[in-house]
């Protein structure tokens, strides 16, 4: 059963600590490299959403053994290349572009049919991107209108590839590097700066890797076919589950936050410095450094005087997920906001570019939207009190959470569907609002 939530009330001041749920990105990353190290690797804190999960049936589809103990999984890896299960396999991704992008470059030299296949939402996005290095490796790729379902055939002829990164796609990125692990000699890729935790964990886990950097591009060199051994992780909060309540306590009245714990990447950490130059005032303190990423604790304040922002272009690919939230800050700041160059958010879970726009028209703020920008006319004093429904989302979990986030900081009545959605990268995201004093009811009806 799919339920709504119903939210008729504003949060209440609230002044709490709290800690999110672990990154998504790292626990995937964490069980894919597990299944080719040699050994068994245990993974604490594992994010148990469904797209960890399916990254977790996706290994064990492989002939990977996982077991859940009580506060870990011990993955047992066996080694570059050394798959094993039967023609024509299918692999589930359901809604995780993280996981059907990445595995496709961990199969590059598995000589069998896979097949990779998702759910309705995944089933739309684009995988052009990942066919065409794939395939300069000499694999074999096969799919209707470069979308999934996807059949690849490993070949041992597999040859390293240069390639041109112009998307600024970790996922693009990382899939290429799992290629490259598999691969004999070195595999170049210039590419727009996104996420590094791929890079991270092949510099922990002592995989040759040499990154070189300029202001835009990274020029990333792996050299394939070294094994690397089995490894324990900590998993650190996501400091995308977590901007939703940077969000929550930035627009709400007298309330003050701390997240615990969370990773702090520098190529994570756009949200923060987007919303500080709209004068959000956020801190990150008691920072550490945890096998090359860095964690910290998140303080932040409700904030009444936030102004607008022309968010410069290197930060697009660091707040990639956060957009939605920011667009709703810049609704609520003064002065008009500018975001160019963002046309990727069309090629999320949902068209969050269309989405975005749909919702802030939908609660009468004044909007230019273009294919690759928006234009947002802030309102500080923004407040809401009609009835609003949140339908047809492709059940985006970042949609629904958003929606959430507005209800409980403009006011008005809110239906918002799709619930379930959360379970994607933050179940326990309703738990935490109700700790917090959110009230919610649920309903079946549509
Ligand atoms: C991710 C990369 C980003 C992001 C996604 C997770 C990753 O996608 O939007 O949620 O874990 O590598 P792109 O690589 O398509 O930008």
């Amino acid at each position: 059963m799919n339920k709504s939530v119903l939210i008729i009330n504003k949060i209440n001041k609230f002044d709490k600590k709290i800690e999110v749920s672990s990154d998504k990105s790292i626990s995937i990353r964490c069980v894919l490299m597990a299944s080719q190290a040699v050994g068994c690797s245990r993974i604490y804190n594992l994010l148990e959403s469904e797209d960890v999960i399916s990254a977790i049936n996706a290994i064990k589809s492989l002939g990977i053994k996982v077991v859940k103990k009580k506060n870990y999984f011990k993955i047992f890896g066996k080694g570059l290349n050394n798959f094993a299960t039967n023609n024509n396999r299918v692999i589930k991704a359901n809604n995780s572009g993280t996981l059907s992008r990445l595995i496709l470059g961990m199969l590059v030299k598995f000589e069998k049919n896979i097949i990779i296949t998702g759910d309705q939402s995944l089933k739309k996005r684009d995988f052009q991107r990942v066919i065409i290095p794939l395939t300069n490796f000499g694999v074999k790729i096969t799919s209707k209108n470069k979308k999934l379902p996807i059949k690849i055939r490993g070949t041992r002829f597999v040859r390293p590839i240069d390639y041109l990164e112009k998307k600024g796609s970790a996922q693009v990125k990382s899939s290429i590097m799992l290629a490259a692990l598999n691969t004999p000699g070195i595999t170049k890729i210039k590419c727009i700066k996104s996420r590094d935790h791929t890079e991270k964990l092949f510099k922990y886990l002592n995989i040759p890797i040499q990154i070189k950097s300029d202001k835009n591009y990274d020029e990333i060199k792996v050299r394939g076919l070294k094994q690397y051994n089995s490894f324990d992780y900590i998993i650190p909060g996501d400091i995308s589950s977590s901007a939703f309540f940077i969000v929550l306590t930035l627009l709400s009245e007298n309330s003050k936050i701390v997240i615990k714990n969370v990773n702090v990447n520098k190529t994570r950490t756009g949200i923060i410095e987007i919303l500080n130059r709209m004068n959000a005032g956020i801190k990150i303190k008691n920072k550490k450094i945890y096998k090359g990423e860095e964690i910290g604790d998140i303080f932040v304040k409700s904030k009444q005087n936030l102004k607008s922002i022309n968010c410069p272009r290197y930060l697009n690919s660091k707040a990639i997920d956060e957009f939605l939230l920011i667009f709703l800050v810049s609704a609520k700041s003064k002065g008009i906001s500018h975001f160019k160059g963002i046309s990727e958010l069309r090629h999320k879970e949902s068209d969050r570019l269309k989405i975005a726009s749909d919702i802030l028209r939908m609660i009468g703020v004044k909007i230019f939207e273009k294919k690759d920008s928006l234009k947002i006319h802030g309102n500080p004093n923004l407040k809401l009190s009609k009835n609003f429904k949140i339908s047809n989302f492709r059940k985006d979990h970042r949609v629904f959470m958003l929606s959430c986030i507005a209800a409980l900081t403009l006011g008005g009545n809110w239906k918002v569907e799709n619930s379930e959605s959360i379970k994607t990268s933050f179940p326990n995201f309703l738990v935490i609002l109700k700790k917090l004093g959110a009230k919610f009811k649920y309903d079946t009806k549509n």
